[in-house]
């Protein structure tokens, strides 16, 4: 699929102070000449500022790093994590859409962000908040069906707990990611077979850290 730049694009872009010094931190991971090899997470920290990559985010990084900006656009283009248009301000919903999520009903989850959100895939909604998409695998399979949002995963979804996740995020609120039926990780949904020994917390690693930054659906400033 051909991947453009949006017709609409700012007039430009910049790092926020937090985020301009931890993209230094990267670039300097790499040897003198070699600071192209930190593309991909500086473009994807400009994604995480902004919600999608804007020709002048994509100028910028290419400026960071050495690089000529039509390199810096291959790449964006290339791999379809970068979004080359405005997704929705507070989120973009990734739907898992593959073999054992539909065995579990992604198809329901769909059609109700086609309800909900917009009917068509990568388009915001009316009011530009949230957007959606359907992807292939998200290699939570044992949480099926499961929704990517950002860094975070909300899995063991229903069509009611995804319907009322999406009112939360249209409210604005931050709601736990994680399984949404209460499982710590991958566990047997009934009951434990093995490593029966009390859980020293109650949240996953994972989810607590999503829980203390409140990230999932506000923009990652670098603070
Ligand atoms: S099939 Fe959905 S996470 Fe693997």
């Amino acid at each position: 699929m051909l991947r453009h730049l949006s017709p609409e694009q700012p007039e430009g872009f910049e790092f926020s102070e937090a985020n301009k010094k931890w993209v230094d931190a990267q670039i300097k991971k790499y040897p003198l000449g070699r600071q192209g090899s930190a593309v991909i997470p500086v473009l994807w920290r400009a994604q995480e500022q902004e919600g999608w990559l804007s020709k002048p985010a994509i100028e910028s990084v290419a400026s960071l790093l050495g690089m000529a900006p039509i390199r810096v656009l291959e790449i964006a283009s290339f791999y379809f994590m970068f979004h080359l248009k405005p997704m929705g301000s507070i989120a973009h919903l990734q739907i898992c859409g593959t073999t054992p999520c539909m065995l579990r009903s992604s198809e329901n989850l769909v059609r109700l962000c086609k309800e909900r959100i917009s009917e068509t895939p990568n388009t915001p909604s009316k009011d530009g908040k949230l957007s959606w998409e359907e992807v292939e695998c998200l290699g939570a399979c044992a949480n099926s069906p499961v929704v990517q949002i950002g860094k975070d995963y909300y899995e063991d979804l229903s069509e009611k707990s995804l319907n009322q996740l999406i009112t939360d995020f249209f409210a604005g609120k931050v709601p736990a990611p994680g399984s949404q039926i209460g499982r710590h990780s991958s566990e047997p949904q009934d009951k434990l077979t093995t490593l029966r020994g009390k859980k020293s917390n109650k949240l996953n690693a994972s989810v607590a850290i999503a829980v203390q930054l409140k990230d999932t659906i506000k923009r990652v400033t670098g603070e």
